[in-house]
């Protein structure tokens, strides 16, 4: 996992208005800005240029911006978000697609796509099967993604109550290592792999995300903390609650390439 760029787009004020199911209460808009700001600077140390996008106020969930397109240095994948809220979101990321990458793709109705829902793991691509993303979709993905020279398998996890995205529930680590929710430690699609399962009662902490040499882990979440330091990986710990309030992960926040 070599990374040099990612994107990332700042929370808009009408992200009061964002999606949610987590009952955790309103986020609070300037400890928002101020959990993005450290986001970001995480991905600088890290070794990243960031292009930090203006927020959009007519989208409220933007500021979760891996969900509108899928990224490889060499091709950009725009989404078909599959709640009509987000919709537009996508078609706002068109041109700065066009602009960073050198060939582009959209995926077309009646594909819906998120890309949450999209977990690389070194030359596959898992790809979850849930309430935003259909399987036309994810065949849309794997087709452009074969092209490309990777693989691609479906992870159906719309049996999974309170789950949103596949990468709410599972993530590569690097080293052959996922980290994932105790609900598909036993998933015939990732016996292949080491597995770090989260204790009971952490389940919002198996969205760390690894960037380089570092990896990110939400703040409050110990049990989870002390399994990856244990495992050899180098944690920054990052307070993520206001994004947690609506829904949202370390991932979420940025597109990475
Ligand atoms: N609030 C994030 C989402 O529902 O997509």
């Amino acid at each position: 996992m070599n990374f040099t760029h990612a994107m990332t787009r700042k929370p808009a004020s009408s992200y009061l208005q964002a999606i949610t199911t987590s009952g955790l209460g309103l986020p609070d808009l300037d400890i928002t800005q101020k959990q993005h700001h450290a986001y970001i600077q995480a991905l600088k140390l890290a070794g990243l240029s960031v292009n930090v996008l203006p927020a959009l106020e007519d989208y409220p969930d933007s500021v979760f911006l891996e969900d509108v397109a899928i990224v490889e240095p060499e091709f950009a994948i725009q989404t078909r978000p599959g709640v009509l809220s987000r919709r537009g979101e996508a078609d706002q990321i068109t041109s700065i697609l066009t602009q960073s990458f050198p060939q582009t793709y959209s995926i077309e109705a009646p594909g819906t796509l998120d890309g949450g829902d999209i977990c690389k793991v070194e030359n596959t691509y898992f790809l979850g099967l849930s309430d935003r993303t259909n399987l036309a979709g994810a065949q849309q993905l794997a087709a452009i993604l074969q092209y490309f020279g990777y693989c691609s398998e479906l992870v159906d996890i719309r049996p999974l109550p309170g789950v949103l995205h596949l990468k709410s529930a599972v993530n590569y680590l690097g080293e052959n290592t996922l980290l994932m929710d105790p609900r598909l430690a036993d998933h015939p699609a990732f016996q292949a792999y080491s597995r770090i399962v989260v204790p009971i009662g952490e389940a919002y902490a198996a969205n760390c995300l690894r960037v380089n040499d570092i990896l990110l882990v939400p703040d409050g979440f110990p049990g989870t903390l002390e399994l990856v330091t244990r495992a050899g990986f180098n944690p920054m710990l990052l307070d993520v609650s206001e994004f947690r309030k609506m829904d949202g992960g370390l991932s979420c926040l940025s597109l990475r390439w």
